[in-house]
């Protein structure tokens, strides 16, 4: 299949935003149907699985997120990384692509989560030979492109990514399990997690592409909206702001997130013939497309200004401030705790607040003598996004940031 097909089409909507946290939450009515489309690359990972199977491989999973391990990410490596990316992009040049610089900071960060040993000079080579084409072949769904190309690229970008970054590892901490290593020898990452769980190596390097792609894509698309949407909203908006730095940092990353939902759709199938309580009436086997971003823009549930970028809005009570952005029920985000912060006593600044603060600090204000270039996908994120660094700097004075 090599046309345009729309995946939208042959699927019932659900734009309100009471109908999608209806289905998102009842896995008893609704089975996982996203990704479909791309399980030869993410096929049996935790996103697709169903029932015990899901339950089982999201325990294990879910061991990266304790806070232990977020404390490590954060501190040790988001931070230095940022720093150095950051140093070594403006020894270059004071214009910097925020997409890139994105996804090489979040490769690093993929990188020690699934266990891959990446040497800060391999990032160039693996973003191109491995992350853009798996990017886009985990996505194929929504390309504009030709589909059959990103499936072969996908395929060669796997293929590499397995045998030089993946494999090697997965039989490293095969050896120390092999030699009577204790578990507590091997460090807390993917691959440690599911070769002591048994898990056989198609599927280890299937969870790895899943790993690879969740954790960069949304968070680099959603940086780059993150000053793109402040940009607009300081210069149209509000002349003074009560809230200032981490405080307004925060408000923005929740707010990017409500209002700039990278993904058009989630899909659920319909295990049975049901009326959701809005009236909706579907059937079985109905494939049913939850409209994220509609969903987060519902009017009746963030008001008459549920249209606008408004960081300082009020928020509607019970509800997350970045509505159903990390989506809901069993298959909720994994990754939220690291986007986001954990919400244990001691609160991590969650990375997406920590990046926006580093960059804002150096003076990063979105570079207008550039253009920008969104890509050929029906996902809603940029292909290149150009800032530069001034002091003192329009974004970070405006926003009390110091
Ligand atoms: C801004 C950042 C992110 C956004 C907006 C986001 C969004 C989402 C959404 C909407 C889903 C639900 C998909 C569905 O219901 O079909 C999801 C699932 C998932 N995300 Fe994220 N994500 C982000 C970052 C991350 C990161 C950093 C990780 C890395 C650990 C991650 C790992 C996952 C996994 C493993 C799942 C599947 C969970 C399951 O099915 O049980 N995500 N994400």
């Amino acid at each position: 299949m090599d046309t345009y097909q729309d995946p939208l089409a042959a699927a019932v909507p659900i734009r309100g935003y009471l109908d999608a946290k209806e289905v998102l939450n009842d896995a008893s009515r609704f089975s996982q149907a996203s990704k479909r489309e791309s399980a030869e690359f993410v096929g049996g990972t935790v996103l697709t699985l169903e029932g015990d199977e899901h339950f089982e491989r999201r325990r294990l999973l879910s061991r990266l997120m304790r806070r232990r391990a977020l404390v490590y990410f954060d501190e040790q490596i988001i931070a230095p990384t940022v720093r150095v990316v950051l140093d070594e992009e403006l020894a270059i040049s004071d214009r910097v692509d925020l997409v890139r610089f994105g996804r090489r900071v979040f490769l690093q960060l993929a990188a020690s989560m699934i266990g891959l040993k990446l040497p800060l000079e391999r990032t160039d080579r693996v973003l191109e030979q491995n992350l853009f084409p798996l990017i886009e072949a985990v996505t194929v769904e929504w390309s504009r492109s030709s589909r059959g190309e990103i499936r072969a690229k996908g395929r060669a970008a796997m293929q590499s990514y397995v045998t030089e970054l993946v494999q090697p590892s997965i039989e490293e901490r095969r050896r120390v399990v092999a030699s009577g290593g204790r578990a507590e020898e091997l460090p807390t990452d993917l691959l440690s997690l599911m070769v002591l769980d048994g898990l056989p190596d198609p599927v280890i390097h299937r969870e790895a592409v899943l790993f690879l792609v969740a954790s960069t894509l949304n968070n680099a698309a959603t940086l780059t909206h993150a000053i793109d949407e402040t940009d607009r909203w300081l210069r149209t908006g509000p002349k003074g702001i009560a809230t200032s730095g981490d405080e307004v940092i925060t408000r923005i990353v929740h707010e990017t997130l409500r209002y700039c939902v990278v993904t058009p759709a989630v899909f659920r199938e319909c295990r049975e013939r049901t009326t959701l309580s809005s009236g909706t009436e579907l059937r079985a086997g109905d494939m049913v497309a939850v409209m994220l971003p509609e969903a987060n823009q519902d009017e009746a549930v963030w008001g008459p200004d549920a249209e606008t970028f408004d960081p300082l809005r009020s928020l509607p009570i019970g509800e997350k401030p970045y509505g159903l952005a990390f989506g809901a029920g069993v298959h909720a985000c994994l990754g939220r705790p690291l986007v986001l912060g954990s919400y244990s006593e001691e609160l991590t600044a969650g990375m997406l607040s920590r990046i926006l603060h580093q960059i804002l600090l150096r003076g990063a204000v979105v570079d207008h003598g550039a253009d920008s270039e969104l890509a050929a996908s029906d996902q809603r994120r940029f292909e290149r996004f150009p800032i530069r660094f001034e002091r003192p700097s329009f974004l970070a004075s405006r926003l009390g940031i110091s």
